[in-house]
């Protein structure tokens, strides 16, 4: 026999017995079905007392009323004999049916054992029971008074039918239904287990074609056009994960891809540099030429891995700690200032507009890095003697920190992708070494904004640049804090 791994349903898992939907619904079937049979037994049966009873008292009442006829218009003891005769005739021999008639004058009398009857107990409309002696054969009668004739004094004719025929007919028919119950019960949860199994059978389907989904083959679906409805639902959504699964995973591998190319280019200017430095003699100032260039290529690693290491932690969820209050124009403009020297070289200004004394919650030195990113790339898109713009704008409990700058506009297409990381709308350019970033400025700006639970923007519009971030608004901020205290 082989056991197949892959397909074995593990029942424990972590101490706990795994529920079976099959099980669980061949015991509902069962329940079910031991409901409904037992209710359509107890009212057959209930109906087959009823009716068993009914025909025992027409049978004694038809009697009572066949001797009563016969008793009425005796008044002499001479033809009390024919009565007895008649009732002689009327008792079958197994005892089925007895007779008495009970009168003070011994003449008219019929009858055996009745000194002797126990437990007789009589109702109102004459119907009673008795216990018969010696083997507590139980009778179910019918009594009538019949009142004195001529010669006879008043009698009391009954009439008394054995219950245990009944109560026979009543046993065997519940061992039956019992059995019966038992049986269909049984037949129930067969079937009903054929029919989960039947029902279940799409669901084994999907769970084989989900097994079989690997890495190499993200891109494959679950089948959901022959699903039930209850399972295609599921199926689609499984499917709406597997896509976003997929678009995750390839987006890891482009920036693994990217991350190995940013980084091959430092590691061979190195390798590069320094083999040719060694091809020949050098003089000491030669070798530190080198050596300072080397050292601005291990910087550039050095500041492509803080960042890495930077957008992998905001990934994670962190959220900016250590928030002040800051005055945002005051926040922008001693940022600014760190530009000094390259503003004045390009002869590039910048403005600082709007709402100059709005306030926010940050933390101030990712603040600045994020606006230090936007000021770059501003500056770097720009030409000499341009003008650039901040503007800070309070909205919607959101504080908005808008840079633009005068240059080429950036098409549409690329405007939603600015922000991921590695992107360039224009690679050649960083190719040919006329860039200083590594593309990772924007996705930095993006990453700051959230870590405040702010946004990013970016618009190109006649000329102008606009890129922007948010961070909440002081007074949206205490909100939050009061919320969350
Ligand atoms: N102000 C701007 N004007 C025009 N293009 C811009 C501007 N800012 C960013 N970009 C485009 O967005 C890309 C991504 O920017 P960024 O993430 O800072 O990376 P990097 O500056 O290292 O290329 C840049 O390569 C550039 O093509
Ligand atoms: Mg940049």
């Amino acid at each position: 026999m082989s056991w197949n791994c892959a397909t074995r349903t593990v029942r424990r898992e972590r101490g706990n017995v795994k529920r079976s939907i099959t099980i669980r619904l061949v015991l509902m079937f069962a329940l079910a079905a031991l409901v409904t049979f037992s209710l359509i037994g107890a009212a057959l049966y209930g109906v087959l007392v009823r009716e068993l009873i009914r025909h025992q008292n027409d049978d004694l009442n038809l009697n009572l009323q066949n001797l009563r006829y016969s008793i009425e218009h005796v008044g002499i003891a001479e033809r009390w004999t024919r009565v007895q005769a008649k009732m002689d005739t009327l008792t079958p021999s197994d005892g089925r049916l007895r007779f008495w008639v009970l009168s003070d004058d011994p003449r008219f009398q019929y009858g055996k054992g009745l000194d002797r009857i126990e437990g007789m107990s009589q109702e109102a409309d004459g119907h009673g029971t008795i216990l018969l002696p010696p083997n507590g054969q139980m009778l179910r009668t019918l009594s009538l008074r019949i009142e004195p004739y001529e010669d006879r004094p008043a009698v009391r004719l009954i009439v008394g039918v054995d219950v245990a025929p009944l109560e026979h007919t009543l046993h065997a028919f519940l061992t039956a239904l019992v059995l019966l119950l038992l049986s269909a019960v049984l037949v129930v949860m067969l079937l009903g287990y054929w029919i989960a199994h039947l029902g279940l059978q799409p669901l084994k389907q999907l769970s084989k074609e989900a097994q079989g989904l690997r890495p190499q083959t993200l891109s494959q679906r679950l089948h959901t056009e022959n699903l039930p409805v209850e399972l295609s639902d599921l199926a689609v959504a499984f499917n709406g994960a597997l896509g976003r699964l997929q678009a995750a995973y390839q987006q890891l591998e482009a920036f693994n891809a990217d991350v190995a190319h940013e980084l091959r280019t430092p590691l061979a200017n190195l390798i590069g540099g320094t083999q040719v430095a060694l091809s020949r003699q050098r003089t000491a100032p030669q070798f530190q030429e080198v050596l300072q260039s080397n050292l601005e290529e291990l910087d550039r690693l050095r500041s492509i891995i803080n960042d890495m290491l930077f957008l992998a932690r905001a990934d994670q969820g962190e959220a900016a700690t250590g928030l002040t209050e800051a005055c945002v124009a005051r926040e922008v403009n001693k940022t600014i200032e760190f530009f000094e020297f390259v503003l004045d070289d390009k002869g590039i200004t910048v403005a600082v507009q709007g709402e100059l004394s709005a306030q926010a919650a940050i933390n101030i030195p990712l603040f600045r890095r994020a606006l230090s990113n936007l000021l770059q790339n501003a500056i770097e898109h720009s030409a000499a003697g341009a003008c650039l713009v901040v503007e800070i704008r309070n909205q919607a409990e959101a504080v908005w920190i808008r840079v633009s700058n005068p240059g080429v506009r950036i098409a549409a297409t690329h405007l939603p992708r600015l922000f991921d990381r590695f992107y360039r709308v224009d690679a050649s350019r960083h190719d040919e070494g006329l860039h200083h970033g590594h593309g990772l400025g924007l996705a930095i700006v993006k990453a700051v904004a959230s870590m405040h639970g702010g946004s990013v923007a970016a618009i190109s519009v006649d000329g102008v640049t606009t890129i922007a971030f948010s961070v909440p608004s002081l007074e949206a901020a205490f909100e939050a804090v009061a919320h969350s205290t």
